[in-house]
């Protein structure tokens, strides 16, 4: 069965209750990556084109463990849709407030934004009640949260079965993730190369595993690098590497017996992310330093690998990008799959604000706002919040 789109459905004079990923990076009310919230515009665009009479907005921010965070609120969500928009949002005090069923009633109010979800412990146990409570808020339901449906949370798993099939959508974000992320697993062009990053092997492994099946080659930076080192009894320094990963990388080497999995020939050390950085020309690290970034010769080695690629995936930075003396690495990526032809997808969080901070992003194929979503989506093929969608009655 499949997913039903609301371009061309007739949403007028429909209360409509969408779930969002509006999960970014918020200090002291500033928001410091705006990506999610900004590929979001265009569907709340589009719902108040299609004229409806409320739109209700739902996210979660963080994780508060259901307790309510003043600093994980919405508000500065909220402020800066009303500012891209020209349009007044409504904040709700809470996901179960009262006074939301006024709101709904008074004519003059189009946007409503309900607080942080997770700000109630039922949404991450999945209560079914809470989410009967949701499903008041709306004749139709939206879900274009891709970042989220991995969880088997309220809003994305209990609250669809509660409106009928008709009245349940997938959004325009989840359907141009799933188009793009299923050309990556089902019969990506050859050469399909994957470049790796991030800090943790456990949190990837199962990634790993189905990228080895599928790919054709795996290149592994950042901190991510470290524990496949020295698994294969390379001293690697204080850099990061905890004794559970070096183990997982040493059981994915040995099951790739050395043919797609490439390990950095060359780094950028330092005693410590302040203190001046240098050039390693050796797969080792010194005792008293630690790696921050892959070396200019990985960089060329890499390059070589995506410019014959027909497909990319990218996840996970080359280094500590956010500081300027390790970013040459993650930058160097970005621009190389930016020049290539390939089909690219770059999924996780701190991938695409890297592919935003480089300036390349427009020329990537589809840049992807899940981060663990879109790697359990390539592993399994399929997501619990998308499942549910599909098999709505
Ligand atoms: C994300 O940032 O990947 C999503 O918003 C999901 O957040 P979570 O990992 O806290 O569930």
């Amino acid at each position: 069965m499949g997913l039903k789109n609301i371009a061309d459905s007739d949403l007028e004079n429909k209360k409509v209750l969408v779930r969002f990923d509006f999960n970014v990076p918020i200090k002291n009310k500033v928001i410091k990556d705006s990506s999610r919230i900004d590929l979001a515009l265009p569907t709340i665009k589009l719902l108040l084109e299609k004229n409806v009479s409320k739109l209700v907005m739902m996210s979660h921010l963080g994780r508060p463990q259901g307790q309510n965070h003043p600093e994980l609120s919405l508000e500065p969500v909220a402020h800066y849709i009303a500012e891209k928009l020209g349009i007044e949002v409504y904040l709700s005090e809470s996901a179960t407030d009262s006074g939301i069923k006024t709101l709904l009633n008074l004519g003059h109010i189009k946007i409503i934004m309900l607080e942080n979800l997770r700000f109630h412990p039922e949404e991450t146990k999945g209560d079914n009640e809470f989410a009967k409570i949701l499903s008041e808020y709306g004749d139709i339901y939206i879900n274009d949260a891709f970042g989220v449906c991995h969880r088997k949370h309220s809003s994305v798993y209990e609250l669809p079965s509660l409106f009928t099939r008709q009245n349940t959508f997938a959004g325009p974000l989840i359907q141009k993730e799933l188009s793009s992320l299923t050309k990556l697993i089902e019969k990506p062009a050859k050469p399909f190369v994957c470049v790796v990053g991030g800090a943790k092997v456990k949190d990837k492994i199962n990634t790993l595993e189905k990228l080895l099946i599928k790919a054709d080659s795996i290149l592994i930076g950042g901190a991510m690098a470290y524990p496949f080192l020295k698994a294969k009894g390379i001293e690697v320094g204080n850099s990061l590497c905890s004794d559970e990963d070096v183990s997982i990388a040493k059981s994915l080497l040995d099951r790739d017996k050395g043919s797609k999995i490439h390990l950095p020939s060359d780094h950028i050390i330092a005693a410590d992310p302040n203190s001046k950085p240098k050039i390693q020309d050796s797969q080792g690290i010194p005792e008293d330093k630690s790696g921050f970034d892959i070396g200019p010769k990985t960089q060329k080695k890499y390059q070589a690998f995506l410019s014959n690629a027909k497909t990319i995936f990218w996840n996970g930075p080359m280094g500590l990008f956010e500081t300027e003396n390790f970013s040459h690495g993650t930058f160097f990526i970005a621009e190389a799959i930016s020049k290539t032809n390939a089909f690219s997808v770059v999924g996780g969080g701190d991938s695409v604000s890297a592919i935003n901070k480089s300036g390349f992003s427009d020329n990537i194929s589809h840049v992807s706002t899940g981060g663990g979503a879109s790697l359990e989506f390539i592993e399994k093929g399929s997501l619990p919040a998308i499942q549910i969608l599909k098999y709505t009655h």
